[in-house]
């Protein structure tokens, strides 16, 4: 097979095809071809205006760029069996269209700092399309959290039941985690807008100088001051990971809870069958495969993560070959948390919650405890001594195997004589719950107050996501 290399001159002999099958990596790398378009479309620009080609060769260059971009749309632009990988196989490309320009176009950039260019758009690119999925399935939470900010749920520590909360409430502690999730992608976004084109193969570039024109034809906020870190530099890469990585155990939380709502013992919600799965064997069977593939796949997503640290770790002297295998990793779970996302806002949107049975087990378990230890201390015992004095009461309530709302007055006065009948005033689910009116309580007024907050930055967070850092390549 001739392998239209690169390279030559210095070699006597073609590649080994075993080589040539581990070094190939169009099979992966193909999906930043249109940001290596842009790029060299921005580079095209530097070439012309250092005077390193003329008038002629920038109007032929552009125009067969921008046809390959239109091409590449129609998935009329493929690599070659004998491409190396994306840059080589669009340099062909670019060469047997202009034949007398394209051979210019490696001038002053090496695939080195073109890898790193073309990762850091692609990823900038895509973080924004994870931010408006992840946007859908926050507003969606937020809109389940005010229509049910007046429900009352048992709350649930160590899966034992603890204090009632609002489904409301519940709802918006995965927006929290979210939002956060939300803001770690922009943050990230910020710290990734760095161009490291200019770096050359490690050393910086005698031709080409105009950097900071460079970076921003291709949006970046900054360029590199590193040549040597440009090109091997891959903590965007590490981070992004990590941070997919987070959003994804948020995800399998949710989905952890939507696992446990739907089952028969807790029996306190119901999937929608377009969000469920059956059994091949049992017909009866309605499973939340959605929600447990989106718990599996954590998994993957971690690895991934765990992957190329382990690949960075101790990489010596600027640009390896090892870093090729960042690649793999980080476009799975791209893929990965772009699949679950939809899957997890469908589910819940279409979910049914019992209310019914949810507000009446939210006060059963003994979960209004915490209430009598709050009245008596708002009456002068302090918490440890009304800890134990409401212990006591739990015990008299599971001995009598009844609610601690279902034992007598008098019975209450025995252990203290505290526990009069406006106890029982509060010794209510909905007394509990409007108690708790501390900034982050489940009472109605907070969980308004946190909705509020969250409105805010959801503002912020979208118009920063829905912004289009290519319009080259919508346009094309
Ligand atoms: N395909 C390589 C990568 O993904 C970029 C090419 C650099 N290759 C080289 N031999 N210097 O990192």
């Amino acid at each position: 097979m001739a392998k239209p290399q690169l390279w030559g001159a210095r070699f006597t002999k073609s590649m080994s095809n075993d080589l040539f099958k581990l070094s190939r990596s169009t099979g992966f790398d193909w999906r930043l071809a249109p940001y290596d378009i842009l790029q060299t479309m921005a580079h095209v620009e530097a070439l012309f205006q250092e005077q390193v080609i003329s008038q002629a060769q920038y109007t032929k260059l552009n125009t067969a760029l921008s046809q390959m971009l239109k091409d590449l749309k129609k998935g009329k632009l493929l690599p070659a069996s004998e491409d190396e990988d994306v840059h080589s196989a669009l340099e062909r490309i670019l060469i047997e269209r202009v034949p007398a320009a394209g051979g210019w176009v490696r001038s002053g950039r090496s695939r080195n700092d073109q890898i790193a260019c073309d990762l850091r758009m692609y990823l900038r690119d895509q973080v924004r399309e994870i931010s408006r999925q992840s946007l859908l399935l926050l507003e969606l939470l937020m809109k389940l959290g005010a229509q049910h900010a007046t429900d009352p749920v048992p709350g649930y520590t160590h899966t034992q039941r603890a204090q009632p909360v609002t489904l409301g409430h519940q709802f918006l502690s995965h927006a929290q985690a979210l939002s956060r999730d939300l803001d770690r992608y922009q943050d990230w976004d910020h710290r990734a807008s760095v161009s490291p084109l200019g770096a050359g193969a490690l050393a910086g570039s005698g031709i080409v100088k105009q950097t900071r024109m460079v970076a921003s034809l291709l949006a970046f906020d900054d360029y590199s001051r590193n040549s040597l870190d440009a090109v091997s530099d891959r903590d965007f890469v590490a981070e992004l990971l990590f941070v997919i990585s987070l959003q994804g155990i948020h995800l399998s939380k949710i989905a952890e809870e939507i696992i446990l709502f739907t089952t028969k013992e807790f029996g306190f919600a119901k999937l929608d069958d377009a969000w469920g799965t059956g059994s091949s064997m049992m017909p009866q069977k309605k499973n939340a495969d959605g929600a447990e593939l989106t718990r599996g796949k954590v998994g993957r997503l971690i690895g991934n993560l765990t992957a190329l640290l382990t690949t960075l770790k101790a990489l010596p002297f600027a640009y390896n070959r090892d870093l090729q295998e960042d690649k793999e990793p980080v476009f799975d779970s791209v893929d990965t948390i772009l699949l679950t996302l939809p899957v997890m806002t469908g589910t819940l949107a279409s979910m049914e919650f019992n209310l019914e049975k949810l507000a009446s087990e939210a006060g059963t378990g003994f979960s209004l405890a915490t209430e009598i230890a709050d009245f008596l201390t708002l009456r002068g015992i302090d918490f440890k001594t009304a800890h134990e004095i409401t212990g006591q009461c739990v015990k008299l309530a599971e001995s009598k195997g009844v609610e601690l709302v279902e034992l007598s007055l008098s019975d209450l006065k025995k252990i203290n004589k505290n526990l009069n009948e406006d106890l029982l005033s509060v010794l209510t689910v909905k007394g509990s719950i409007n108690n708790r009116t501390s900034a982050s309580g489940t009472s109605v007024s907070s969980v308004k107050a946190q909705l509020r907050d969250l409105a805010k930055n959801i503002k912020k967070q979208k118009s920063w996501a829905n912004e289009t850092i290519f319009r080259k390549l919508s346009d094309a």
